[in-house]
């Protein structure tokens, strides 16, 4: 049976738009940036002490983040960083990711994902999402070779991966799960937050995340073998205890390295980086963490309005969510039945003021350019283009890896037909009203 059709016309034909806007702007942490965040920054700057772990009176901001934080997921230590990107790269570092291992990618996910694993010159091997958005278990389990080093689930727009498959496959294995967590913070699955499931969990605090430092990242672990090379990873590659005027008491972050730090003789080299994160990220970052829950409240009970309008429809279905108690509640996801209506719905969706988009614009991950066309200057010909930068030439890193459409045809279909709409957590009821009423315009006279 078709949807009714609408009273009124579309307002891609001329019509009223069902909602009078303007939409409100996808930036579910900044909205609630007020006196608490304002109080944090002011003291670091009062203290002048701009960098974690020296300065004139350093507040240990970073620190009581990282002791908050990793209580939340309830892992053993968290660490602070620069971008959600660095704590993939960070977290990949702690788990001992290197040159010409493979990592299990989603095909389905944005280019930071799978960029922290070319970061590292370390393969990507992509695998299938399924209707839930999440790694297909099955398809995992297909892909490893004895090159896996691990496996990356990616929690896409607040909702939880289906965990328990996707560790049971890694468990049998013996591969380490590094969680994508940027766009899912607080989000969980059967009663565990998100983070806390794998070997590592990364956070991103991006200006678009549910919580939002501007910019900023986080890992979370339990493992102390983990933890010691992401911390030395993050900061040089080495250890500042000892050092003169180095802050360690009061900060949770230096003194577990202390502990998980082996003696000297027994360290790995480890060249690193530098993605520490400041104290000024580290303030707002903590005023937000503290709001978290009650953010994800409004969103949440937001999400159930929208969901609970769009009963009846017909035309699409819902992104299935395995879990639909810890679902973030930031994202409202839908598969259309028919691919070629996508961009018509889009289009009509937009006119009546509801801003409906298609996922990642429809393609996988490694459409991105960066991706499948890289040519590094070094390379001799496009022959040899396809083994760099990723790895240099020869054994013992094996055949050249290419990367093209049709590696991962389900997930391919599926985004041809997955659209997102963003959900503000600051909705009102008569906003959310108003987007139902999109929808069933939409739906009664396209679907
Ligand atoms: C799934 C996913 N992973 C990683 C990142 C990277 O986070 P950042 O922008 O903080 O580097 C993002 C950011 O948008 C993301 O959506």
């Amino acid at each position: 049976m078709p949807n009714l059709a609408p009273a009124e016309p579309l307002a891609i034909a001329g019509g009223t738009p069902a909602f009078a806007g303007p939409w409100p702007p996808d930036y579910p942490g900044a909205f609630f940036i007020g006196e608490e965040e304002r109080r944090e920054v002011l003291e670091v700057l009062d203290r002048r002490s701009l960098f974690r772990y020296y300065g004139p009176e350093t507040p240990d901001k970073v620190a009581t983040l990282e002791r908050e934080f990793a209580a939340k997921i309830g892992t053993r230590w968290a660490l602070g960083l620069t971008s959600g990107t660095a704590a993939l790269k960070v977290g990949l570092a702690g788990l001992g990711i290197g040159p010409a291992d493979e990592v299990i990618v989603p095909a389905m996910t944005f280019i930071a994902s799978a960029g922290a694993v070319l970061a590292h010159r370390a393969y990507c091997v992509f695998a299938e999402c399924d209707e839930s958005f999440g790694l297909d278990p099955a398809d995992v389990a297909a892909k490893i070779t004895p090159r896996t080093r691990a496996i990356m689930p990616v929690h896409l727009g607040g909702v939880a991966c289906d965990l328990a498959p996707l560790l049971a496959v890694a468990k049998e294995h013996g591969i380490p799960v590094i969680e994508d967590c940027a766009q899912s913070a607080g989000a969980s699955y059967r009663g565990r937050r998100v983070g806390g499931w794998g070997d590592v969990g990364a956070f991103s605090f991006q200006t678009q995340k549910i919580i939002t430092a501007g910019e900023g990242g986080l890992i979370t672990t339990s493992d102390p073998a983990v933890y010691e090379r992401a911390f030395r990873y993050h900061d040089h590659g080495g250890y500042r205890f000892g050092q003169e005027g180095v802050r360690v008491s009061g900060s949770t972050a230096a003194a577990g390295a202390e502990e998980a730090a082996p003696p000297t003789a027994q360290l790995e080299a480890i060249v690193g980086e530098v993605y520490r994160m400041g104290e000024l990220a580290g303030a707002v970052a903590l005023a937000q963490l503290r709001k978290l829950d009650s953010i994800l409240a409004l969103a949440r009970r937001n999400k159930r309005r929208l969901v609970a309008g769009l009963a009846g429809l017909r035309g699409f279905q819902f992104r299935t969510v395995p879990d639909a108690a810890g679902d973030a509640g930031t994202r409202l996801n839908l598969l259309l039945d028919d691919p070629g209506r996508v961009d018509a719905f889009c289009r009509a969706m937009r006119a009546e003021g509801v801003p409906v988009a298609r996922v990642y614009g429809g393609l996988p991950v490694y459409a991105a350019d960066q991706i499948m066309h890289r040519r590094p200057g070094w390379a001799v010909d496009a022959a040899d283009a396809l083994r760099r930068p990723l790895v240099p030439l020869g054994d013992p890193y094996g055949p050249p890896v290419a990367y093209h459409m049709g590696m991962c045809p389900r997930t391919e279909a599926l985004l041809a037909r997955a659209l997102v709409l963003a959900i503000s957590p600051l909705f009102t009821d008569a906003e959310l009203d108003a987007t139902v009423a999109a929808f069933r315009k939409v739906c009664g006279a396209l679907l």
